[in-house]
């Protein structure tokens, strides 16, 4: 008899895995029913938005198109807004390609991101030779020229794109432009601003996103500098191209709260991760976590639509493949952006131990599993005895809506406790976090 009700109990634990093993699967593929199903759509519950670079020879691409239409809401020109693209010739400005992007966007209803008026890339030939003043004025007529071409059209600008030194300096990058004197960047944020002043002016470089690099700080010295001073500057730009050498740093909120605290917005403006599968689909989830927990992280942009049209291809960076399909990255992505505001980033480590206060006889040893948008999955092993009972609390405003490999009953909404069902000493369970990503804490004593 006692025989038969083990067996049972087994065949019913199995059963909940499978379940629950089949709705991890479901939640990963699949947004919550009642939430947003676009990217889009899902930034705009929080007022933000969700962008992507585009390429003006893809548009004429209908499967290209058509993830454009339907995910996005804010546009950047990938090349045909640079300096070569638009001026290719001293005085001689070209639009066609920008104009193609701006006008799709715009019909479709989307904003667009300028990028970039003031480079040391991407430079004319005419431009790459000059110095001294007239590269400067140089410089500052084509800010002029090309913000007042596209004045009322455009949501945010870049208006200096990568003017800092990567390694350990903290200083400006070497350039032409830094060459006419450190004041150019502040003379590029004035004349843009007398150019357009209903556009947000950003400032935009990549490897920043690490709060204790130099590079980072470097930066952030001269937005503290540009708002004592009254230079006119609105936004910061966070590229976020990550890879395995360059990963989402841990305190990447830290960084993007840090630079909004100095009172400009902050926005990612060409994520993109290498990777695939799960830990790219994590590393997204993170990046647009972080975002959402800093009030003024206004959007996110990823760098190209499709794997096959990133700057980097064979590092399958973004959130669709090649043929156009959502991958786990897009759906971490549009959970975060479904669980809003509020969330931080859950946490890096993976055990934590409480021992028994009162000395008891046994551990109590939490360990981190999965985790989706909202919820995760805990487990616990007991050591030092077989017959345990183990007390589980959680926060608020956290709630378990699941156990298995345990008998369990609740005190309180807060507090399970949990006794051995005969399938040993680990035993787990999923918690709704509400927001709250604290691991619940442990203890056990012997029954
Ligand atoms: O269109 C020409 C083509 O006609 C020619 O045959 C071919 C070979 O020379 O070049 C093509 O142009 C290339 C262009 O991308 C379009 O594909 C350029 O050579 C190439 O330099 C250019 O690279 C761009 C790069 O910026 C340099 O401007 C990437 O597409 C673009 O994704 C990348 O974007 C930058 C951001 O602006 C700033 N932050 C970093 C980011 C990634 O590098």
């Amino acid at each position: 008899m006692t025989l038969t009700v083990k067996s049972v109990a087994r065949v019913s634990l199995v059963s909940t895995l499978v379940l629950a093993a089949a709705g991890a699967a479901v939640l990963a593929a699949s947004p919550a029913s009642g939430a947003a199903s676009t990217l889009a759509a899902a930034a705009q519950q929080s007022g933000r938005y969700f962008g992507t670079a585009v390429a003006a020879n893809k548009l004429g691409d209908s499967t290209y198109t058509g993830i454009l239409n339907r995910e996005f809401d804010m546009v950047t020109a990938e090349n045909e807004m640079k300096m070569d693209a638009t001026e290719p010739n001293q005085g001689q400005f070209s639009y066609g390609n920008a104009d193609r992007i701006v006008n799709q966007a715009r019909n479709q209803g989307k904003r667009v991101r300028g990028h970039a008026l003031a480079w040391h890339s991407q430079q004319p030939g005419w431009m790459q030779n000059m110095s001294g003043t007239a590269l400067r004025n140089a410089m500052l007529n084509h800010v002029t020229q090309v913000a007042t071409y596209y004045r009322g059209k455009i949501y945010a600008w870049d208006v200096v794109n990568e003017a800092f030194a990567d390694g350990s300096s903290g200083g400006r990058r070497d350039s032409n432009l830094q060459r006419t004197g450190n004041d150019w960047i502040e003379a590029a944020f004035r004349a843009a601003r007398a150019a357009d002043p209903g556009a947000k002016l950003c400032y935009n470089d990549y490897n920043t996103d690490n709060w204790s690099h130099a590079k980072t700080q470097g930066v952030y010295r001269m937005v503290q500098d540009f708002k004592s001073r009254g230079v006119p500057i609105d936004c910061v730009g966070f590229q976020a191209h990550f890879n395995s050498g360059n990963p989402v740093p841990s305190n990447y909120h830290t960084t993007l709260q840090n630079f909004a605290a100095l009172g400009v917005d902050v926005q990612i403006t060409e994520l993109d991760i290498e990777g695939s599968g799960s830990t790219q689909a994590q590393q997204y989830q993170g990046v647009t976590q972080a975002c959402l927990a800093v009030a003024r992280c206004t959007g996110i942009t990823v760098w190209g639509i499709r794997d096959t049209d990133s700057w980097r291809a064979s590092g399958t960076p973004l959130l669709f493949d090649g043929s156009g399909n959502k991958k786990a990255a897009y759906t971490s992505v549009l959970n975060a952006l479904n669980a809003g505001t509020g969330t931080t980033t859950p946490p890096t480590s993976t055990t934590t131990t409480t021992s028994n206060p009162g000395g008891g006889g046994c551990t109590a040893t939490y360990s981190e599993g999965e985790k989706w948008s909202d919820r995760f999955n805990g487990q616990v092993t007991v050591s030092g005895t077989d017959n345990w009972i183990v007390t589980v609390t959680v926060s608020s405003p956290q709630r378990i809506i699941a156990t298995w490999n345990t008998s369990a009953s609740w005190d309180s909404a807060n507090v399970m406790t949990a006794r051995p069902n005969g399938s040993g000493n680990t035993f787990g369970f999923t918690i709704m976090h509400g927001g709250n990503w604290n691991w619940p804490t442990v203890s056990c004593r012997v029954a």
